[in-house]
């Protein structure tokens, strides 16, 4: 049987797929754009009509709401968020999915020793001539997740853009195929409010020219893209590939020409952003999507020399303990690769983290600087691994000072109708020599 005739015996819909999966298995798909919506509605239709239940579902930052991820399905179809969108951060947060606390850098080893795969699940770009599916955006853990899955079902979309080291998927091992070709979610641009601008700009002043960066999730991080257009022999390697990203290597600022590794490529683990950026990454050598694994281990970031690393938090304490993911009990994120940056930044020669974040929350009645976490506050990054920490007053060095000196850099920066109550919590706790 030759490659076309395969796919056309493979080829069938959503709702057939929905009907391979068995009770007690595990699905899981790879994150952002290669979330089969269509495979996973036709599941939780099947569930909601009683055809189905007892169903466990991995995702990564799910882009829109899972309908199934609700009080209804509880018991018969559980989500587990490794980096939770808005739909599944609701989920976790009624009580209704379940979380997977990992590194992004470890999450393929976890699925690989941990998780018993019964089907991966995935968005794929179009098969090529040799019968090969790429996973379009995505590096990511997909090589992981294929190695482990006991079954392959594709939902094949035409818009997904196709960068050239993702994995491919050979249409052998494919079980089940179904072809949607719905527009790829796209973020809604930034609002760059003063604030943000503000940060961004502080931190591009510490940004020397032929650094390599990463950028988190965030106005911030984005701002900070936003405030580097001027400078010169960027490089970009990073996890999520962003719209910032694109601004600047069209602009001059990125051309990768002084990374040690994947010399003039720009290197991430996926991409989620607008239709301008998977325009950009469809089929460019210049763009390497790679395993996570590899691309977030500290050992890969540090072989960059000047790497600089911005990341965003809700809380910070006295500490420089970073809380991005909570707030306090109330679930809003997965850890990401944040400390994955924050470790490799710190060890590259010249490298530095900056995590950054307006001075105050809610209308300006919650300083984000603490002297204690809110109970229940995930700590992110840890005491001993922070490096900067920015807000729009300035930046503080932690790393290096010790707790009395993290203590006054870190009140220096608060937003001012608080620093009188940190320091008065400071002189309490006794730390502030
Ligand atoms: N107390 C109470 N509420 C707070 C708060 C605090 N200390 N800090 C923030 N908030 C609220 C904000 O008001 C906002 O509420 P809203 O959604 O109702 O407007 C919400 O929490 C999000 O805060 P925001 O400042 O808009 O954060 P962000 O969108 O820039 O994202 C993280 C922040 C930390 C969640 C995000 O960076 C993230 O996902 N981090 C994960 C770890 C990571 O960094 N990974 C690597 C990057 S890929």
């Amino acid at each position: 049987m030759n490659f076309n005739e395969e796919y056309q015996k493979k080829l069938t819909s959503p709702e057939q797929i929905a009907s391979h999966i068995q009770p007690g298995w595990t699905c899981a798909s790879d994150i952002a754009l290669a979330v089969p919506y269509a495979i996973c509605d036709a599941i939780g239709a099947r569930v909601k009509n009683n055809g189905l239940s007892d169903v466990t579902l991995h995702t990564m930052l799910d882009t829109r709401p899972l309908s199934f991820f609700s009080e209804e399905y509880k018991g018969k179809l559980t989500g587990v968020s490794w980096f939770s969108g808005g739909g599944m951060r609701n989920a976790i947060n009624g009580g209704w999915a379940d979380l997977m606390p990992s590194y992004y850098r470890d999450m393929p080893s976890i699925f690989t020793d941990y998780v018993d795969l019964d089907a991966y699940i995935a968005v794929v770009s179009p098969m090529d001539k040799h019968g090969y599916f790429s996973t379009g955006c995505d590096g990511s853990v997909s090589a992981a997740l294929l190695n482990k899955a006991k079954h392959i079902y594709l939902q094949v979309n035409r818009n997904m853009p196709r960068a050239l080291t993702a994995p491919a998927i050979h249409i052998s091992g494919v079980t089940a195929l179904c072809e949607v070709d719905e527009e790829l979610v796209v973020l809604p641009p930034t609002k760059l409010d003063d604030i943000s601008l503000t940060i961004g700009n502080i931190i591009a002043e510490e940004i020397p020219n032929g650094a390599t960066l990463q950028l988190g999730i965030g106005a911030i991080p984005d701002a900070v893209g936003m405030a580097l257009k001027s400078k010169r022999n960027l490089g970009i390697h990073t996890e999520m590939f962003t719209d910032s990203m694109v601004e600047l290597i069209e602009c001059g600022a990125v051309d990768n020409s002084l990374k040690p590794i994947h010399r003039l490529k720009t290197v991430a683990a996926f991409a989620l952003g607008s239709k301008r950026m998977y325009d950009y990454i469809d089929d460019n050598p210049a763009v390497e999507m790679l395993r996570v694994e590899y691309v977030n281990d500290p050992a890969t970031i540090a072989l960059h020399p000047n790497f600089m690393s911005i990341n965003a938090a809700l809380e910070v304490d006295f500490f420089g303990q970073v809380c991005a993911e909570s707030i306090g009990t109330r679930h809003v994120s997965g850890t990401g690769g944040q400390v994955d940056y924050v470790r490799g930044a710190i060890t590259s020669k010249g490298g530095k983290s900056f995590i950054a974040f307006p001075s105050t929350a809610k209308n300006d009645t919650v300083s984000k600087i603490v002297p204690i976490l809110t109970p229940g506050a995930i700590v992110t990054t840890g005491k001993n691994d922070v490096d900067h920490i920015v807000t729009e007053y300035g930046i503080a060095k932690l790393r290096g000072r010790t707790l009395s000196q993290r203590v006054k850099a870190l009140i220096s920066i608060a937003h001012p109708k608080f620093r009188d109550e940190l320091t008065f919590a400071a002189k309490k706790q006794n730390i502030m020599i």
